[in-house]
């Protein structure tokens, strides 16, 4: 949820995950994300702040989008390193936060390959700084659960009580898909279905609510938009997928496949895609594609955050 600071009253202090952000927050934040994405810029917003992407973990969209919205606001922007930082000689997460906060910083997207390591980075920060979850381990990866929803909202329109939504793919390990699941959840979305192998798919309450499957195509008969997942090799113990042909074979989505699904569906993924593997070249820049609309709208849902964030201080 988004946590909030006492004072100014109902300020936003930290974005950590969108679980429990109360729907009128979520469709707010939207809206103002339509907005950034039809006016681009206002330099005006965070002009005289600087903010730092604090990135432990790989990232060309997420970190890149980020560094954009905020100059588009206005922010000057630091990007912090890890391999080329001090944390090479020991200096912890905490105390590499603290350091740059006593540059006079107050905006930090963090990226950790450990779950709730940005919460624990938000308890530690001063009370007038803002930590916005860039992704942490599996966990949650909020601004991409708002980028899609963006994304679905344009192409789909504003009711999601009328959508069939299928996820698919390597669920056990995705950020992505617990963001967006409770995104998807929160706006009311008309069926939510879910098709992975068995070892793809979590162990917790990650699918409540979901229709769930083994059968991909059985599972896209009608749906409205198919939100692929990269499968997460660097996170997978060995073994929980055949190989990575037998996971094309009965996981990757191809237009015969994809044309089970509604005339107009749509097809996202959040990036980077594993081409022949989750998708083919041909679905993944074919006419039903939203791929490269999910980057161009990163940004302007990313502005969207930093304004609710750090705008008002
Ligand atoms: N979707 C996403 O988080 O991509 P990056 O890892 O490139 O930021």
């Amino acid at each position: 949820m988004i946590s909030r600071h006492a004072d100014p009253p109902h300020a936003l202090q930290h974005l950590l995950t969108l679980e429990g952000l109360p729907r009128a927050q979520l469709e707010a934040l939207l809206e103002r994300a339509q907005h950034y994405a039809d006016v681009r810029e206002d330099r005006s917003v965070l002009a005289g702040s600087a903010v730092c992407t604090l990135f432990f973990e790989p990232s060309t969209r997420t970190r890149m989008s980020f560094q954009l919205a905020a100059q588009r606001l206005g922010a000057e922007v630091l990007n912090f390193d890890a391999s080329t930082s001090s944390t090479s000689k020991g200096e912890s997460a905490r105390d590499t936060l603290r350091t740059i906060e006593a540059m006079g910083v107050r905006g930090f997207i963090v990226r950790h390959q450990h779950d709730g390591a940005v919460a624990a980075l938000a308890e530690a920060a001063g009370p007038a700084t803002a930590l916005i979850n860039a992704g942490d381990g599996r966990s949650a990866h909020p601004t991409q659960g708002l980028l899609d929803m963006l994304t679905l909202r344009q192409a789909k329109g504003e009711d999601f009580s009328c959508l069939k939504v299928l996820i698919v793919g390597d669920v056990r390990h995705s950020r992505v898909a617990r963001s967006d699941l409770h995104a998807l959840r929160t706006v009311g979305t008309g069926e939510l279905r879910v098709c992975a192998p068995q070892a793809l798919l979590p162990e917790d309450a990650t699918l409540e609510g979901c229709t769930v499957s083994h059968d991909l195509d059985a599972a896209l008969e009608g749906v409205d938009a198919v939100m692929l997942l990269r499968l997460q090799r660097e996170r997978m113990q060995e073994g929980l997928v055949g190989s990575l042909h037998d996971y094309h074979r009965d996981y990757g989505l191809t237009s015969a496949r994809l044309r089970r699904a509604a005339a107009d569906a749509v097809v996202l993924h959040p990036g980077p895609v594993n081409r022949g593997v989750e998708v083919t070249d041909e679905v993944a820049d074919g006419a039903q594609s939203l791929i490269l609309r999910q980057v161009g709208n990163g940004v302007a849902a990313r502005m969207a955050v930093l304004e609710a964030l750090l705008g008002s201080r």
